[in-house]
């Protein structure tokens, strides 16, 4: 790919997502639950995880049908995950995708019953009757699993809420961003590239530039509370202080957390470069939104 065929590209990319899982995420189940379970999903997010999906199999070459799977499966996760996260429970916030959060539109219980149901609505969407290989379907179930669970997102989670109030240091802060957020983001990366033949040196890199570029996004996240108003973010500035959160701002200070995402793209990239892959310019274009974006 040209860098100026990506543009192209992602828009169509982002096209095939949205019309899959506007097709996946059921409007009739019981009792009001897919409606809560689509205005969760639906029409809103960057699709960042389905694109680094879908960039690292185009990478390897790999089967479209076990692709766009694997990218409405993370982004189902991902949903999920926020879902929860502005729930009173947790961080508390009203405002996500510029709308109100779940919660607040269909009510404490139906939120916590979407997430729960679009967390196996991904894993459905893994395991189809056919067009997927059974053991291709196992592998990305298994990375998935992973990277949501208690080893990545849910555990980081449980970290995040255990540390309110605290002091931590840089080595703890980054353990948590690496599995709150950064497992999902290297699981993305990863789960394209099981879509396709890759050797064991091109995989290394890729989990590399997984594992920096999810740190990155997180490290971002975390200066763009502080630094962009709500309107732009699509969700409520400020919460990291509001909530008492350790953050890489709070921890590093500004400039400091800001290099720092500078720091993980180059080693994003440096690993792209040395992985042997022919054409890694999606992946290198996506690790520069993802430290550019302002939302
Ligand atoms: C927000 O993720 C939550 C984090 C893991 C930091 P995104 O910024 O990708 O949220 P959407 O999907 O675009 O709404
Ligand atoms: C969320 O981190 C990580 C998740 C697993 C959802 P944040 O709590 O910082 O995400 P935002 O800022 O609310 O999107
Ligand atoms: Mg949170
Ligand atoms: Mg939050
Ligand atoms: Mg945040």
């Amino acid at each position: 790919m040209r860098k100026s065929q990506f543009d192209a590209w992602a828009a169509a990319e982002l096209d095939a997502v949205e019309s899959a899982l506007d097709a996946w995420v059921p409007a009739d189940a019981p009792a009001g639950l897919g409606q809560a379970m689509r205005y969760g999903v639906l029409d809103g997010g960057k699709r960042l995880r389905p694109l680094l999906v879908l960039a690292a199999a185009q990478a390897v070459d790999g089967e479209r049908e076990a692709a766009l799977r694997a990218a409405c499966a993370v982004e189902l996760i991902h949903a999920y995950s926020l879902v929860h996260d502005d729930m009173p429970c947790m961080d508390n916030d009203v405002l996500r995708r510029g709308k109100p959060t779940v919660h607040v539109r269909f009510g404490e219980a139906q939120a916590m019953l979407a997430g729960d149901a679009m967390q196996a609505l991904a894993f459905e969407v893994l395991t189809p009757e056919q067009g997927v290989a059974p053991a291709l379907q196992a592998r990305l179930c298994a990375l998935l699993a992973r990277a949501a669970g208690h080893a990545g997102m849910a555990g980081g989670q449980a970290i995040d809420l255990a540390s309110i109030g605290k002091p931590l240091d840089e080595q703890s802060l980054r353990d948590m961003h690496h599995r709150k957020t950064g497992a999902l983001l290297q699981g993305s990366v990863l789960m394209g590239a099981a879509c396709g033949p890759i050797g064991a040196a091109a995989w290394d890199a890729l989990a590399v530039y997984g594992d920096a570029l999810g740190l990155a996004f997180q490290v971002v996240d975390d200066i763009l509370d502080v630094t962009q108003a709500s309107e732009t973010l699509g969700k409520t500035a400020g919460k990291d202080l509001d909530n008492n959160k350790p953050t890489y701002v709070s921890v590093l200070g500004l400039e400091r957390a800001r290099a720092h995402a500078l720091e993980l793209r180059e080693k994003a990239q440096a690993a792209l470069r040395r992985s042997g892959l022919a054409d890694t310019t999606a992946l290198s274009l996506l690790a520069d939104k993802v430290v550019e974006r302002d939302n």
